[in-house]
C-alpha cells in the first residue's frame, strides 16, 4: 500500500518550513512536474481530491480521496500507489523518467496522497474501459452541452473555435472530425469520435488525452454530447 515506509514517515517528522504534504499539493497542482515542455497537464487536471467532486465538472480519472487506503488501483491493474501514479505521468503528462520513491518529489506527492486519505481503508473503485467501440444513441444537445462544458472544455475550450483551451494541442471540437472521412474512408466521423473519447491515446491517432471510463462518462453522456456536436 505505501511506498515508502520509513523514510515517508521520517520525513513527515518535519524538516525545514513547508511540511512535505504542502509541498505535495503544489505539486499536484503544477503541470511543472513533468519535465516534458509538451505537457500542460497537471494531476489536478483530471483529479478531484474530494469525496464528492465539485458540482458541474465531470473528471476524467477518479476523484483521489482516500486513494492511499485503497488495496490497488485501476480496476486491479496495478498494485503499488507509485506505479498507478506513474503510469498517468508516463502516458498522460508526458513523463519521461518515472518517479523513483527515493525522489523527494514523489515522497511529497506521497504525503499528500495520504493527507487526502483520512480513512484507514476505503474500497478500490471500478475501471471500465470500454473495448469494442459500438455507435450509441444520441441524446439531448442541451444535456450534451452541459456534458461538454463539465468534461471537455477545460482541455479544448469552447466549440467551434477552442477559446480558453488549456493548451494548442488540444483539438478544436467538433472541426477535427472533419477529416476523419480521409483518414478512417468508410467509418462514420461520429464512430471515430466515440473512439477517441473511450481509448484516448491509445487509439492510432496518438497524442496524450486520457481515455474515459464507463464510470467517467456513460454511453448516454456519450450520445448527448455527439448531439450536441452534431455528430
Ligand atoms: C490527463 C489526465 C490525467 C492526469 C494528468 C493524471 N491522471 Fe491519474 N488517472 C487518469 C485516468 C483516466 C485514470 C483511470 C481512471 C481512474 O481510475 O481514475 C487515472 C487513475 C489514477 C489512479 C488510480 C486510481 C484508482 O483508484 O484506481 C491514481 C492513483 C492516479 N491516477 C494518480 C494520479 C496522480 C498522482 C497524477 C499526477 C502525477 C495523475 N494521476 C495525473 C487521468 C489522469
Ligand atoms: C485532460 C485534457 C483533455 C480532456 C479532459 C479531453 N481531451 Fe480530448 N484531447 C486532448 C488533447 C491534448 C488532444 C490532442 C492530442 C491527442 O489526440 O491526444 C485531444 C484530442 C481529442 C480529439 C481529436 C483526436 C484526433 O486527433 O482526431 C477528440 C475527438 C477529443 N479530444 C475529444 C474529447 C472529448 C469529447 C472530451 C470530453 C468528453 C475530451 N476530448 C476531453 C485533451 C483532453
Amino acid at each position: 500500500m505505501r511506498w515508502l515506509g520509513l523514510g515517508a514517515v521520517l520525513l513527515a517528522a518535519g524538516c525545514g518550513p513547508t511540511p512535505a504534504a504542502e509541498y505535495g499539493e503544489e505539486l499536484f497542482r503544477d503541470a511543472a512536474l513533468s519535465e516534458s515542455q509538451y505537457n500542460s497537464f497537471s494531476c489536478a487536471t483530471c483529479h478531484a481530491t474530494t469525496a464528492t467532486p465539485p458540482a458541474g465538472k465531470v473528471y476524467v480519472g477518479l476523484s483521489l480521496h482516500n486513494v492511499a487506503s485503497r488495496p490497488h488501483w485501476f480496476g486491479g491493474y496495478e498494485t503499488r500507489l507509485l506505479d498507478a501514479v506513474n503510469f498517468c505521468y508516463t502516458a498522460f503528462m508526458r513523463g519521461v523518467t518515472p518517479l523513483t520513491p527515493e525522489d523527494p518529489k514523489s515522497r511529497a506527492l506521497y504525503e499528500y496522497l495520504v493527507s487526502i486519505s483520512p480513512e484507514a481503508q476505503a474500497p478500490a473503485q471500478p475501471f471500465t474501459l470500454v473495448k469494442n467501440i459500438s455507435d450509441v444513441p444520441r441524446g439531448s444537445a442541451s444535456e450534451g452541452e452541459r456534458v461538454y462544458e463539465a468534461a471537455c472544455q477545460d482541455c479544448h475550450g469552447e466549440p467551434h473555435t477552442g477559446k480558453g483551451r488549456l493548451t494548442e494541442l488540444a483539438s478544436i471540437l467538433p472541426e477535427v472530425a472533419n477529416d476523419y472521412g480521409t483518414i478512417f474512408p468508410g467509418v462514420p466521423a461520429g464512430l471515430v469520435f466515440i473512439e477517441k473519447v473511450r481509448h484516448g491515446r491509445f487509439f492510432g491517432v496518438g497524442g496524450n488525452m486520457p481515455p474515459y471510463s464507463q464510470e467517467a462518462l456513460s454511453d448516454q453522456e456519450l450520445g448527448a454530447l455527439l448531439e450536441f456536436l452534431d455528430l
